[in-house]
């Protein structure tokens, strides 16, 4: 029986075995991908995301954020943005590319209704993020609907890298229906 990366279907279902295992368990490495960015002024920017949901068949990922954050200042100006997993225990490193559109408002507010008081914490904040602060704690948690954000992250390419004994690298892409094409690692 071959093993998953050894054919390129293997690989995206893997890819997506693991996106879908990030949304449903807290622990697993693909929760917490890096969320990259180009700012305005052309540099790129990355942070910590928490990924929401994960769909194969529309190849969508999606992100929640405080819609007063500089990364939708970002996305205002480009909006694109890369996200990366690497998954120690699989030895796979995941790179998307996506197209995103921002969500908020009335269209994210039967989501927001149903997040947790806890969770809600992450989105209002006065002053807003990124704002100088005297110190610290300088800041109020005001937890509020209409800061909050959904980031429909629509993939244009997924590329997989395996370091096993050997490595394989392979790339997908909407354009080509998400058929594999092996690149040199
Ligand atoms: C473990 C962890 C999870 C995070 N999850 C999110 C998240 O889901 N959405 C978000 O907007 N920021 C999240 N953050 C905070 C971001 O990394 C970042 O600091 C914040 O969004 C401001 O980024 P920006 O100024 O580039 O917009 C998380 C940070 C950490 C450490």
């Amino acid at each position: 029986m071959s093993e998953w990366f050894e054919t390129a279907d293997g690989i995206l279902a893997k890819v997506w075995g693991t996106l879908g295992r990030g949304v449903a368990d807290a622990k697993h490495p693909a929760r917490r991908p890096t969320f990259a960015t180009i700012s305005p002024d052309g540099w790129p920017e990355a942070r910590t995301v928490v990924l929401r949901t994960a769909d194969r068949e529309a190849g969508v990922v999606t992100v929640h954020t405080d819609l007063y954050s500089d990364k939708i200042k970002s996305l205002h100006a480009t909006p694109r943005a890369a996200l990366h997993i690497w998954d120690a225990k699989q030895d796979l490193q995941i790179r998307l590319q996506a197209e995103v559109s921002i969500n908020s408002g009335a269209k994210t507010r039967a989501l927001w209704d149903k997040i947790p008081d806890h969770a809600q914490q992450s989105y209002g904040v006065t002053p807003p993020p990124g704002t100088p602060i005297e110190t610290g704690l300088d800041y109020v948690k005001d937890p509020d609907p209409a800061t909050f954000a959904v980031l429909d992250c629509t993939l244009i390419t997924i590329d997989a890298v395996h370091l096993g004994a050997d490595h394989r690298r392979v790339s997908f892409s909407r354009a080509r229906h998400w058929q594999g094409q092996w690149l040199s690692p």
